[in-house]
């Protein structure tokens, strides 16, 4: 295990019913709120009208921004900008999923920079303050609402870039996973998907002696798999949203579960250069290509594979090698976002090879990527031509 320090300032709320408390918990930390919601959920499900009344019965002021589009765009994070300038904004509340989340994030960082926000998400700028934030969660899926990044799109040039500070994590974040019953199957499908890859990318590493992380990494994994389809079948079960939710929070929470070992992301990087052209949903494009990045690095650790397909899948080694054991494991993830309705090739989205190799290419502008096998301009292609 390597050295590590772990701080999470975000105040969690869990529980049926906890947006009730959304006034006073807003309250403690602003005056003037944008509100930021994505393209009608809330309005439909009643969230948006609870959520006004309770801020303005708490004496706050609420300006808005609605229509967050999934994949969240830069343009839409520069018009947030504008009007927390112009109407002095202090506070910034996101109700929604991942990507109004961290398109409330990018606002808040951008509001007191002089320069273009967008400089956060190439590097070109470090992140020295930002305005505070606070989520109400509707969408078990991307760990945002307790961790400080924020996954932007500049669509005008199809690139699709991430940051991370410390100054953008929630203050406080409100999980009552009754809201996510109104979402729909694909989207339930998608969330899972994103919950397992996010362990995934921890999971896979080269680090030695983290039991204690392994295991909770199996442990999220598992209880994933347990409750989607319950989720599924009955999109009220409560238990099983609940179970999703928290498990969406716990698997990218600022690295809890893998402090002191190194994290791959190479297929997040990866999925990030399919969706900054193609705008498919995150989820969706890691169901594709996690199942390929594994078959194409499992000989680098070869036992860490085997202890997850016996472990999280139970396949029974007996008589097997350890390459047969890996492999059975590795078809059984495939297996199971198959069977949950996730789809398997880009292809299944109309995507050819036509830009595989500029995807590959912007996946490695800055090096290689990834630390459990490190890929090269011509593995990431591999990767993504095992998935066309
Ligand atoms: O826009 P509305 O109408 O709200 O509909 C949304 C959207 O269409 C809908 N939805 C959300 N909650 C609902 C609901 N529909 C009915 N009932 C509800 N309760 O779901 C659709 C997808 O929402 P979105 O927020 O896009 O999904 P998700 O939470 O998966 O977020 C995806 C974004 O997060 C980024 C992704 O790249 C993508 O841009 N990520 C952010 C991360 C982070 N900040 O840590 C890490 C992730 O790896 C990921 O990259
Ligand atoms: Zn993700």
């Amino acid at each position: 295990m390597n050295s590590f320090q772990f701080v999470n300032p975000t105040h969690i709320v869990f529980g049926e019913g906890t947006a009730n408390q959304v006034g006073q918990l807003t309250a403690k930390h602003g005056k003037t709120v944008l509100l930021v919601y994505g393209s009608g959920s809330v309005k439909k499900t009643g969230l948006y009208d609870k959520t006004v009344s309770l801020l303005q019965d708490a004496g706050v002021t609420v300006h808005e921004l609605p229509n967050i589009e999934p994949n969240p765009r830069l343009s839409t994070v520069n018009k947030g900008i504008a009007i927390c300038r112009e109407q002095s904004v202090d506070f910034i509340l996101a109700v929604g999923g991942g990507s109004v989340i961290d398109a409330a994030k990018a606002i808040a960082a951008g509001v007191p920079y002089d320069g273009d926000v967008w400089d956060f998400f190439t590097g070109k700028a470090v992140i020295e303050k930002a305005l505070p934030i606070g989520t109400i969660l509707t969408l078990a899926a991307t760990g945002s609402e307790m961790n400080g990044s924020s996954v932007v799109t500049n669509w005008e040039e199809n690139l699709k870039r991430a940051f991370g500070s410390s100054h953008t994590y929630p203050k406080f974040s409100i999980l009552d996973p009754t809201l996510t019953y109104t979402v729909p199957r694909n989207h339930t499908v998608n969330g899972a998907v994103d919950i397992m890859s996010h362990v995934f990318e921890q999971y896979f590493s080269l680090t030695e002696n983290t039991p204690l992380q392994e295991r909770f990494c199996e442990s999220i994994l598992q209880t994933v798999i347990e409750n989607v389809e319950l989720a599924l079948e009955n999109p009220e079960h409560a238990a099983a949203r609940a179970n999703l939710m928290w498990s969406g929070t716990m698997a990218l929470n600022g690295g809890m579960i893998s402090v002191g070992m190194a994290n791959d992301w190479a297929s997040h990087g990866i999925e990030h250069e399919v969706s900054a052209i193609y705008d498919i949903p995150h989820g969706a494009g890691l169901a594709v290509i996690f199942p390929n990045w594994m078959k194409y690095v499992h000989e680098e650790r070869i036992d860490r594979f085997v202890q997850y397909a016996t472990r999280v899948w139970g396949v029974n080694p007996a008589g097997k090698s350890d390459q047969e054991i890996a492999l059975e494991g590795i078809q059984a993830t495939r297996d199971f976002f198959t069977r949950i309705g996730a789809e398997s090739r880009l292809a299944d989205f109309e995507i050819g090879s036509e830009k595989l190799d500029r995807m590959a290419e912007e996946a490695v502008r800055y090096g290689a990527i990834g630390s459990f096998k490190r890929l090269e301009k011509q593995d990431v292609k591999a990767i993504l031509e095992l998935s066309l």
